[in-house]
């Protein structure tokens, strides 16, 4: 079976974009995939965290992933710092990355842009992500679109590995929506919809409550026109309302379209907060449930138990590739 890797930093609450984006389209692949989806800590400590909260998200996170549909025994679901060996490999890939590959990174750009000082955690965080995704010699990566970069980069090591010590890893597809793979701020249809936005009005976050959906929905900003139609580049506010009213409704976005035509925006926000709100009710009750029932570390353990076993024998063949002595 062809494998597949992904995983969500446990910083900050997780939103619909992660779930649009990311989370929904790791529930379709657990059927005809070997899966591994990790909740990725080591990333998040590339800006400070609190501890206690760290521990709090990483267990948030992943009983989300648990309550929106990931059966564990389908798919392996754990934490990325229970399986050393990503840890390992990153340090291995670091030394095959250029200082000039990771300054081209956006996302590290956008992250340095104004700081003092910035870690050296967050300069060669995409050589960790490369080792993620290489350690299974994964076949399909799914995610949104601001990672696209970060997977072109990990084709590169691995091609770059290949040509230097042996054909071995995988080149790795990204598997990113056609519609929704960039869910944009409530707020500011220019920014993506993002955990770390200080503005909480900007994001839906999976455990809002639904009057929270519905304020947030009644407030986002949308344009001077009337027509409820998707054209990014002249109605970008609109068009990501649409683009989350078919994510969340299974509709097309010419369905959506077409239901509302002739009225205005006023009808098409009240009933876009109850799509939203239909759609991550049934999530947010299984979250309770699985908080409650205790089960996510034990899923947890499970899961990285099997999953270091893949990742011990990449580990141990890249080693031996690199003219490591065996242990
Ligand atoms: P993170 O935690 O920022 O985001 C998790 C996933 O959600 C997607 N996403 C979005 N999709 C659509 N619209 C949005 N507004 C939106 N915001 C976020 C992201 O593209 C991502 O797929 N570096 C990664 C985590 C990671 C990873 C990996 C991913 C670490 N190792 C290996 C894949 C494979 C990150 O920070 O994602």
């Amino acid at each position: 079976m062809k494998r597949v890797l992904s995983g969500i930093q446990p910083s900050g609450k997780i939103t619909l974009g992660n779930y649009i984006g990311a989370l929904k389209n790791f529930v379709t692949l657990q059927d005809d995939y070997t899966c591994n989806f990790m909740v990725v800590d080591l990333h998040a400590i590339t800006v400070p965290q609190d501890p206690a909260d760290l521990r709090e998200q990483s267990e948030a996170v992943a009983a989300l992933f648990v309550a929106a549909g990931i059966d564990p025994n389908k798919a392996n679901v754990y934490m990325q710092s229970h399986v050393r060996q990503h840890a390992q490999l990153g340090w291995l890939l670091t030394t095959l990355t250029s200082m000039g590959e990771l300054e081209r990174m956006t996302q590290f750009k956008d992250k340095a842009a104004g700081k003092e000082s910035v870690g050296a955690g967050l300069f060669v965080y995409p050589a960790l992500m490369a080792a993620d995704i290489l350690i299974y010699n994964a076949d399909l990566v799914p995610v949104g679109e601001d990672q696209k970069q970060h997977l072109e980069l990990t084709r590169d090591l691995a091609g770059r590995f290949n040509h230097r010590f042996g054909d071995y890893f995988t080149i790795p597809e990204p598997y990113i929506p056609k519609v929704g793979a960039r869910i944009m701020s409530l707020d500011d249809a220019s920014k993506k919809m993002s955990k770390s936005n200080p503005n909480a009005g900007s994001a839906i976050y999976l455990l809002d409550s639904p009057d929270e959906i519905r304020k947030k929905i009644s407030r986002a900003t949308t344009d001077s026109g009337r027509e409820v139609k998707f054209e990014p580049a002249t109605k970008p506010e609109v068009s990501n309302l649409i683009t989350i009213y078919s994510q969340c409704s299974g509709m097309s976005v010419a369905e959506v379209e077409q239901r509302y035509e002739g009225q205005m925006y006023g009808p098409f926000k009240k009933d876009l907060a109850e799509v939203v709100v239909g759609a991550l009710e049934p999530i947010q009750q299984r979250y309770r449930d699985i908080r409650e029932s205790g089960e996510i570390r034990s899923i947890l353990r499970q899961g990285a138990e099997r999953a270091s076993e893949m990742a011990e024998k990449t580990l141990r063949d890249v080693q031996q590739l690199m003219g490591f002595l065996p242990e």
